[in-house]
């Protein structure tokens, strides 16, 4: 299978079947999460795995119904980063120094860089950017839960300030972002399972100059 193929046979899952996904594919997701690109390498993010059943009814009220909230095997939701204080800068960069086997003090030039971008961020300025890395990491889980063959849904239509309260995400200074389902489409009931896919031709958002 070709990395086009997979991509054409994904599609945003409305309906899925009863069936749970692996724990073995599980992990895999969250690896592909956790090995995703961010900017400064922060990670500004943390992945709910939410398993409660009657969490998930909720959830689904406060995303207008959506099915897959209480269908899906597994529902992840992005909770991003609200604030980044220094603190938070000086525990990555005491991380990066242990892992890389570095002196702290040859991380100040890029402690400097980090607190020079992000200090002075209004709290809706910092959930912007963290919920930019959120996004890129949610691609990466769709790509590879596509060459799985599990089927998955990004979700952003839902309420966030209700999703912050049903989580208790507030006093975490978190914020729900957006959402992941998976597991396995469910081709009686979805409408869109066997729908043909819907993109502009090529010519119309490439640009060469
Ligand atoms: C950020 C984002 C949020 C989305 N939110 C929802 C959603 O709440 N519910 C839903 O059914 N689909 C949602 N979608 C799916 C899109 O409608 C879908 O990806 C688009 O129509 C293209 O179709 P395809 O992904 O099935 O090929 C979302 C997609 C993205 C990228």
């Amino acid at each position: 299978m070709n990395i086009i193929e997979d991509l054409n046979w994904r599609y945003a899952t409305k309906r899925y079947i009863n069936k749970e996904v692996p724990a073995a594919q599980i992990d895999t997701l969250l690896e592909s999460i956790r090995l995703s690109a961010t900017s400064l390498g922060l990670q500004p993010f943390e992945i709910y795995d939410i398993r409660s059943s009657e969490l998930r009814v909720k959830m689904r009220e406060a995303a207008y119904n959506q099915p897959q909230l209480t269908e899906a095997s597994h529902v992840f939701v992005f909770a991003v980063w609200t604030e980044v204080t220094e603190a938070m800068v000086d525990s990555y960069l005491q991380f990066v120094a242990e892992v890389r086997n570095r002196e702290i003090s040859q991380l100040d030039g890029f402690r400097k860089s980090i607190l020079g971008f992000l200090g002075g961020k209004s709290a809706e300025e910092i959930i912007k950017w963290s919920s930019n890395q959120a996004y890129i990491a949610l691609g990466k889980a769709m790509v590879s839960a596509a060459q799985m063959r599990i089927d998955s849904t990004p979700m952003e239509g839902f309420n966030r300030q209700v999703m912050d309260e049903l989580l208790g995400l507030r006093d975490k200074k978190l914020h729900a972002s957006v959402i992941l389902t998976v597991g396995y489409r469910d081709t009686e009931n979805d409408p869109i399972a066997n729908a043909q896919k819907v993109r502009k031709p090529i010519h119309q958002i490439h640009r060469i100059i």
